[in-house]
């Protein structure tokens, strides 16, 4: 039987450490399904589409991975996939304690869902969607830190 996983999040834009994190997924699951959350309280810089498009192309040549945008409940919409597991990414302690408490909340809302931690490549352990819109937008150069096609979407964006 195929374990599927979602790893959700707000993607806003995907960046490198979001992709390793889908490959080490799929070295535990069979199927990974990227889903990704409207979160107009984060008031995102890319809108739903364009953030599930650059995810689209992005992992246009893994096997096994989806991406879709999903509102309301995140533990809603992992039961309707018939999914096992919600991934999240831990970097440093500072991510631990809002980690915990969503981990926590979604065990208490669904007990029968796991949160799975998964530790990205220490390379990417600084990465955040936020540093790299920052320096994007100063024209600072993060053609490291987040695929080409996310690159060229923030020079747009930013006009740099
Ligand atoms: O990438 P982010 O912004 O850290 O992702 C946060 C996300 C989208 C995973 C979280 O805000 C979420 O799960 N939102 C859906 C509503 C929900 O179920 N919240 C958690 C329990 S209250």
């Amino acid at each position: 039987m195929k374990h599927i996983a979602v790893y959700p999040g707000t993607f806003d834009p995907v960046t490198n450490g979001h992709i390793d994190l889908v490959e080490r997924s799929l070295r535990i699951f069979g199927e990974v399904i990227v889903a990704v959350a409207e979160n107009p309280k984060k008031a995102p810089l890319f809108p739903l589409e364009e953030r599930i498009a650059m995810l689209q192309a992005v992992t246009a040549n893994y096997k096994n991975v989806a991406i879709e945008g999903f509102d309301g409940l995140l533990v809603d919409y992992v039961r309707k996939k018939s999914a096992v597991a919600i991934i999240r990414g831990l970097r440093a302690v500072s991510d631990f304690e809002y980690e915990m408490q969503m981990a926590l909340m979604n065990r208490r809302l669904d007990s029968n869902i796991e949160t799975v931690f998964l530790m990205p490549n220490v390379e990417y352990s600084f990465i955040t969607s936020t540093i790299v819109k920052e320096a994007a937008s100063y024209g600072g150069d993060v053609s490291s830190l987040a695929p080409r096609v996310v690159v060229e979407k923030l020079k747009k964006k930013f006009g740099k």
